[in-house]
């Protein structure tokens, strides 16, 4: 029987879901080459919210950081995790604009791209899988688990079938907010294997504990890899450890063989760098948490919603807003719950407690209910679809939303020259989605933030001139002033 395959996620969804993707190129660099001659399936290293997160809060540009780490880490595929025609935004964007982005990520080096719909819609998915395909790189179909009574396992099994027909190359069972159960994971995989010979990958998250148990009955049920991580950067809300999924698996006919010192060594430097993000990282990702079961929401929801509705003066309201989260689901087609859709349906769930039931729509959640996001799993409620209606003034979509959006790229390119910005695909399609960064970026940044003082030399003019010199001969005082809101240290020895 063959070994199982790990891919690894440490370099994005590991931080991606432990330390709200804070991770650098620079914090990553040192050890690429390591994780490179690990023989992992795949290094899952961009995509996701790390695009944001780099422009947002790190002052990198993306696509500079997939150059580094193609070049560290050339032999093993390079995975990225792309949200369909949200590319890796919440809105959906024109074809041309997603063409655009893929072809670059493909410049860039990337080789096996995972693509998901938040709704499953594979309308959403085509542009994506059939421009990877074009590029004669690895395009990787993905279904998003969720439970609801509209998604029954042979149901989502069925999906597999259109990612196949769309000529993807594999396909991966996503549990976004770790909800996967052993047994239901065999039996998906069963199912999609039963059908199709394409290799099935299983990922999941640790949040209520599950994980591991869930990839073991995978692994038995045929999965060809599943995905983990690197403690710090693994467990809890994130992907299990890898070492400690080799481990579960003593005994088993397909445990794989990755060399388990220099899994101790990158888990020792990532402890160095956990310290260094350790306000982005709490110790509530770390527990297994049960809530997720009952809540049914992604991990990651469940904290955010809880600094949101600090925010909004409703903590008091927490178990209010999270059994209202299943009604807005099920109003709005029983969409699963991943970005985007978990945070509109959490939104619409804070709007319902705080106004009542219905009363104010936010414009999200008429988008989905119009069918702008795409074909909800199960059908919209009537009196939800009709406010939307009357609030928009707009009729439902039925075709494929992307129909509706004209071409953007020669207007984004207009758009860079105008501001100055330097005009390439790359910057388009990061324009496109993130115009603020995009520009700010680029902008010149203001004189580098409080520098650390200089060593030397401290401008003391003379001793005498210091109000606070208690000049005695012979002895050697210290100073400190400020000027320019710089601060100096100085020793001055008094000579006669
Ligand atoms: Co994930």
């Amino acid at each position: 029987m063959k070994p199982i395959t790990f891919n690894n996620t440490v370099l994005r969804d590991g931080h991606q879901s432990l330390a709200a993707t804070r991770m650098t190129t620079k914090q990553m660099l040192p050890v690429a080459g390591t994780l490179d001659g690990m023989d992992f399936g795949a290094l899952e290293t961009w995509g996701g919210a790390t695009i944001d997160s780099c422009l947002r809060f790190l002052n990198e540009n993306p696509f500079d950081r997939l150059d580094q780490l193609k070049a560290a880490a050339p032999r093993t595929p390079h995975m990225m995790l792309l949200r369909g025609q949200n590319i890796v935004q919440y809105t959906s964007f024109p074809d041309d604009v997603v063409e655009a982005f893929v072809r670059c990520s493909a410049k860039h080096g990337m080789d096996i791209f995972r693509i998901f719909d938040a709704l499953n819609d594979p309308r959403n998915l085509r542009t994506a899988i059939r421009t990877v395909k074009a590029l004669g790189k690895h395009a990787q179909g993905v279904i998003c688990y969720t439970t609801s009574p509209v998604h029954t396992p042979a149901k989502l099994a069925a999906l597999a079938d259109e990612l196949v027909e769309m000529e993807c190359d594999s396909i991966c069972i996503k549990d976004m907010a770790g909800l996967l159960t052993p047994r239901i994971t065999y039996d998906l995989v069963k199912a999609i294997k039963s059908r199709h010979s394409f290799p099935v990958i299983v990922h999941s998250h640790d949040t209520a504990g599950l994980a591991l148990a869930s990839y073991l009955a995978g692994i038995d049920a045929g999965a060809d890899a599943v995905d983990t991580s690197i403690v710090p950067f693994a467990n809890g809300t994130g992907q299990p450890d890898t070492l400690r999924m080799q481990a579960a698996m003593a005994g088993h006919p397909r445990v794989p063989n990755y060399d388990t010192r220099t899994l101790l060594e990158l888990r020792k430097y990532f402890e160095g760098v956990a310290k260094e993000l350790t306000k982005f990282m709490s110790p509530a990702n770390d527990r297994v948490d049960s809530d997720a079961l009952s809540y049914q929401v992604p991990g990651g929801m469940l904290s955010n919603f809880r600094t949101q509705l600090v925010e909004m003066k409703m903590e008091a309201k927490f178990n209010e807003v999270m059994a209202e989260v299943p009604v807005v689901r099920e109003a709005l087609g029983w969409i699963p719950l991943v970005t985007p859709t978990s945070q509109i349906v959490g939104t619409q769930a804070m709007l319902n407690v705080k106004f009542g039931r219905w009363k104010n729509l936010a414009q999200a959640s008429v988008d989905i209910a119009l069918g702008k996001y795409g074909r909800p799993p199960g059908p919209v409620d009537p009196e939800v679809q009709a406010l939307a209606r009357k609030q928009s003034g707009q009729e439902p979509v039925t075709g494929r939303p992307a129909d509706l959006l004209a071409p953007r790229m020669p207007k984004l390119r207009e758009e860079l020259a105008a501001k100055g910005l330097p005009v390439t695909d790359e910057n388009a399609v990061l324009f496109a989605m993130f115009p603020r960064e995009t520009e700010a970026f680029y902008k010149p940044k203001p004189a580098a933030a409080p520098a650390p003082a200089p060593a030397a030399p401290a401008p003391v003019a003379a001793p005498a001139a210091l109000p606070f010199a208690p000049a005695m001969p012979g002895k050697t005082s210290r100073y400190a002033l400020t000027i320019n809101e710089r601060r100096y240290e100085a020793t001055v020895e008094i000579l006669n």
